[in-house]
């Protein structure tokens, strides 16, 4: 397997290529004033909103918010993978692209044979419990049972359901021909062995449930028994190809159902999934019994923008619903829309949709509540927002949850719904008001940008993440902007300038192209594309004095809140002496001119 790509190779690929020529050698490109423009090879358009600058080493379409570098356009137009984007570029300079020697050996023929023979043996195996639904002497049973539970044939088939049979050995005598066998069924969990080396089959006498990865490779299984007795559903142990908290039970099936999948519902159970599916919802998926995990949710993000968590109305699925909510909280993307739905007590959405029907369950998904309205309805049940006390508990409580949120967007969103409870929602709201003003009245300096639509405002913290994007030298030309005291402040955005500020440290001559290319795999890269994106109307002489200016008003904006927070502390119990002399410090620099 071939390592990755030098980073210092990729930096020095950019530094050679001209993105002017790689587009115009795609595009035709004219010149307009400092940029060159074109009509944008991403959407229709008529009239030219594709700009290329050259000082940056980037081009940015207003129309349709295409946007990158030279590798990016290469990717976007040729359309191909980074990999291949980085080959062809090299190529046109004659250069060969070298690959680090990986740190992390790739994984040996040995190994990959292994696990194809895991996943083939998981693959016999289903077969194996299918053909037992069919033809094993007690099958009638287990036929019965699911005939019971209203499931139909087809839809037996289609979920390749099956059945282990209650001898101690179907399995081991049907694929233990050799020691080596065994040992891989014992590997794979599907034979447990006792202390005195007695092997015996692991699912008996249970309907089995295959469970596919995203690949759709068997990795493990659920068994459910037929009657009371025992565990009502066993799962596979975690093996060498099945780790729960990654895996979700429909996943596969529901990506190969839908091209696009526009949304998706997490339900508790296997059954639950099933039967959706033979009411045509086929949207569903099922966290394999517990907790679902920030896997599981980057997991579903990749491929849809809503989530519906659908659980029992009881306490049992409100502690549920909670705990997702949680997990859910440090994968929570912008642009994803995460609800919860709650079913009347004692129904699960297996006996809801067969009540009442896909259409009415379906409506009942779009109903769902909203993440923040379930975080603040659970957390001011907890709290009583109308007292002091209350509000400062809901604060403590919630604060900590909104700062893990990962989208920027979402995040402020939380904070603003917040502050609302908090009544320091007028504060709040005036601070939004300042920076607007403010941000109208930086006058446009540079006609040439005048026409561009996308005049949005952008706070203090954005319009330095702006600044440094367009010149990182001014990470060092300013040194008394220093992001890093505002580091446990708590502001949105803080983490994502506080990198790139770290990284225009140690690079300062890079072109915002290099300074992009070597953010591409961070998580809050979007957020970085987003932000490039916004027109700041600062001419290129006053990006200095607006980049300090915005710190300053950053700094004013963290020593106005904590000293709040001290006041109105020392409103409810009096203050340490070091919150004493924090709170004295902070006034004497809030009367400084
Ligand atoms: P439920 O008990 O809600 O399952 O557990 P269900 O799907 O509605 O079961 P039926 O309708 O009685 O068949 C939800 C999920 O929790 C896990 C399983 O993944 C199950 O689908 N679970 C439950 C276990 O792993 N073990 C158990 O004993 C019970
Ligand atoms: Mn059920």
């Amino acid at each position: 397997m071939a390592g990755k790509i030098p980073r210092d190779f990729i930096d020095d690929l950019l530094a050679r290529t001209d993105v002017v020529d790689v587009v115009d050698s795609r595009v035709k490109l004219k010149k307009a004033g400092k940029n060159y423009q074109a009509c944008c090879p991403f959407h229709n358009e008529k009239t030219p909103s594709f700009t290329v600058s050259q000082d940056k080493q980037f081009y940015h379409c207003f129309g349709c918010g295409a946007h990158g570098n030279a590798i990016s356009f290469v990717m976007e137009f040729d359309r191909l993978e980074f990999v291949d984007a980085i080959e062809e570029l090299a190529r046109l300079h004659g250069l060969e692209v070298p690959r680090e020697q990986s740190s992390r050996p790739a994984i040996s023929e040995a190994k990959k044979q292994q696990q194809q023979d895991d996943y083939e043996l998981m693959d016999k195996v289903t077969r194996f419990f299918q053909h037992q639904l069919r033809n094993h002497p007690q099958s009638a049973k287990a036929i019965e049972y699911l005939k019971s539970r209203g499931l139909s044939g087809d839809i037996v088939k289609q979920w390749e359901i099956g059945f282990a049979p209650g001898e101690w050995d179907s399995v081991l005598k049907a694929f233990g021909t050799d020691a080596a066998r065994v040992r891989q069924l014992v590997d794979l969990k599907l034979v447990n062995q006792n202390e005195q080396g007695r092997q015996y089959d692991f699912f008996r006498d249970r309907i089995m449930f295959p469970i596919r990865d995203r690949r759709g490779r068997v990795v493990g299984f659920g068994g459910r028994v037929l009657d009371d007795g025992g565990p009502k559903y066993l799962n596979s142990p975690e093996t060498r190809i099945f780790h729960k908290g990654s895996e979700l039970f429909g996943f596969f099936q529901a990506r190969q159902q839908n091209r696009q999948l526009e949304k998706v519902i997490i339900v508790e159970g296997y059954m639950d999934v099933v039967a959706l599916s033979q009411f045509g919802i086929n949207i569903a998926t099922a966290a394999l019994g517990t907790a679902t995990t920030p896997e599981h949710l980057q997991l579903l993000t990749r491929s849809t923008s809503q989530i519906v968590c659908c659980y029992d109305g009881d306490r049992a699925g409100r502690e549920a619903a909670w705990r997702a909510l949680e997990n859910a909280l440090p994968a929570l993307k912008d642009g994803v829309q995460l609800t919860f739905l709650f079913l009347p007590d004692g129904e699960d959405p297996d006996t809801m949709v067969r009540k009442v029907g896909a259409e009415a369950f379906l409506a009942m998904t779009e109903k769902a509540l909203p993440l923040s309205r379930f975080l603040f309805e659970t957390l001011l049940k907890e709290h009583q927002a109308g007292t002091p006390e209350g509000k400062l508990a809901l604060k403590t409580a919630a604060q900590p949850l909104i700062d893990q949120v990962l989208g920027d967007n979402q995040r402020a969103m939380l904070a603003e719904e917040l502050a609302k409870h908090t009544g320091e929602y007028d504060r709040f709201k005036l601070q939004q008001d300042i920076q607007t003003a403010q941000v109208k009245n930086t006058k446009p300096a540079n006609t040439a940008t005048q026409n561009w639509p996308q005049k949005t405002r952008i706070s203090p913290l954005r319009m330095m993440l702006r600044l440094l994007l367009d010149t990182p030298s001014l990470a060092t030309q300013c040194e008394d902007v220093v992001p890093l005291v505002l580091k446990n402040s708590g502001m949105p955005g803080l983490p994502v300038l506080l990198d790139v500020h770290e990284y225009c440290l140690s690079s300062p001559n890079a072109t915002t192209a290099q300074v992009i290319e070597n953010f591409r795999d961070h998580p809050h890269y979007n957020v970085i594309a987003k932000i490039l994106m916004q027109e700041h109307l600062v001419a290129d002489n006053d990006a200095r004095q607006v980049y300090c200016d915005s710190f300053a008003r950053l700094l004013d904006w963290h020593f106005d809140s904590r000293i709040e927070t001290l006041l109105s502390r020392s409103r409810i119990q009096p203050l340490s002496a070091d919150e004493k002399h924090e709170l004295k410090l902070l006034m004497q620099e809030r009367q400084k001119p």
